[in-house]
């Protein structure tokens, strides 16, 4: 197997968790997973900009990606379906979550940025429970972390040209 291959099947196999965590910026709930709770300090447990809205169709739309792709004979190896593809989403969302409430622990607001926890935390989230439910390739791990921090970074900036997030980051 060529590095080619590798690196195709490595970003198809990760596509539904950048989906998930692609699609709430999108969305923009309003109604917070903490529904607005404080923690020690008076600070949020995880802020205004995880919603229920956002994660949970996040989740769906990383099932509607496995079931497409599972469908689809592009990359027979790599065996995607909606039950990855909504585990995959749920573990980027969970990342995501998990993130905002260390960066809520440490003090910082909402859209503070974090060098690297901001790019990883969906991908972290989705390889925990990729391993749970699928043979994850250690080399697949190496593409996601060499490739997620730059395309995270370029999808930043997209966003923010197209005025879906307030910060280019
Ligand atoms: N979003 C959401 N629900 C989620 C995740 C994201 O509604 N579970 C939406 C919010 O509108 C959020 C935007 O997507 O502002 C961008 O997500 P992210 O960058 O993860 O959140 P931040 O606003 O930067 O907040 P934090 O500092 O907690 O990361
Ligand atoms: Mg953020």
């Amino acid at each position: 197997m060529s590095y080619v291959d590798i690196l195709l099947e490595a970003i198809w196999f990760i596509l539904p968790a950048y989906i998930a965590n692609a699609v709430p910026v999108v969305v923009r709930g309003k109604d917070a997973v903490d529904r607005g709770r404080k923690m020690a300090g008076g600070l949020p447990v995880l802020g205004a900009g995880k919603t229920w809205e956002g994660t949970i169709s996040g989740i769906a739309a990383g099932g509607v990606a496995g079931y497409l792709q599972g469908i689809s004979s592009l990359f027979p190896l790599v065996p995607m379906s909606i039950g990855l593809g909504l585990a995959l989403g749920a573990g980027a969302m969970l990342g995501d979550m998990a993130a905002s409430f260390l960066k809520r622990r440490a003090g910082l607001r909402r859209g503070a940025n974090v060098f690297l926890l901001d790019q990883l935390d969906f991908i972290i989230g989705a390889l925990a429970t990729a391993v749970l439910v699928a043979d994850v390739k250690l080399a697949w791990i190496v593409v996601w972390l060499l490739l997620t921090p730059l395309l995270h970074r370029l999808t930043n900036v997209i966003g923010y040209i197209l005025g879906l997030k307030k910060v280019p980051w």
